[in-house]
């Protein structure tokens, strides 16, 4: 079974995908996390982001993988750390309007569910990567929240601004790319539910999927 979970940064996806995974026993898959890699790969390599056929071949040919514990790697090398700087942040969306690097990313992404349950979070799961997913929910909440919540998580992470009228102004400049590009641009699939998480608890997002997955048939050992 696949759970897709979509949505712009700072509805909670991380959060409430990595949850519904160890509830159902799913494996998890961070898909931002695969950009953030071939963005921080292309900025150390110095590859110009402007050259799209470049940065299609880095995404072709630099792997990624995932080890316990939210350990990401791009060809072999721990860059869990790297991909959550500013840098990349500030430039993940032009590296991801790049269609090859969509396209090479995909693949991988479909690989990864061939032979697993998963719950994949990220901006196009559930129209493009998986448009037949089992359940595919869209996560929205007011841009203000989110970016309370970022500000929050970058206190914690020691990592970023913690200004929440900074964030803002990010997220809505990486809400605008997404949104707006020509490929896979972040919106809700026709058959998603839509979840404003603004005013709920984690848990109570959670849960909600949690419902969605078993009424497809998932086994929920908190319901049985
Ligand atoms: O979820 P995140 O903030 O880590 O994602 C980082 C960026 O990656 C986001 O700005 C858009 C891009 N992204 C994407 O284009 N498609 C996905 N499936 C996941 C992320």
């Amino acid at each position: 079974m696949i759970i897709a979970i979509d949505g712009p940064a700072g509805t909670g996806k991380s959060t409430v995908a990595k949850m519904i995974a160890v509830r159902l026993d799913f494996t998890y898959l961070d898909t931002g996390a695969m950009y953030r890699a071939v963005t921080y790969r292309a900025l150390e390599t110095g590859t110009r982001l402007d050259d799209a056929e470049a940065l299609t071949r880095l995404a072709q040919s630099e792997p990624i993988s995932f080890a316990p514990g939210g350990t990401v790697l791009i060809s072999g090398e721990d860059v869990t750390a790297q991909i959550r700087t500013p840098e990349v942040d500030a430039n993940v969306s032009t590296v991801s309007a790049v269609p090859g690097v969509r396209q090479a990313l995909t693949e991988q992404q479909r690989a990864f569910a061939a032979s697993n349950d998963v719950v994949m979070e990220g901006r196009d799961i559930g129209t493009v990567v998986f448009p037949h997913a089992e359940v595919k929910v869209f996560l929205t909440a007011s841009a203000e929240e989110r970016a309370a919540r970022r500000a929050s998580q970058n206190a914690q992470r020691g990592s970023g601004s913690t200004d929440p009228a900074v964030i803002l102004e990010q997220i809505q400049e990486r809400d605008r790319i997404d949104s707006t590009r020509a490929t896979a641009p972040l919106k809700a699939a026709d058959d998603a539910t839509v979840v404003d998480t603004t005013s709920l608890s984690i848990d109570q997002v959670v849960d909600a999927i949690a419902s969605l997955a078993s009424e497809r048939g998932a086994r929920d050992p908190q319901k049985a």
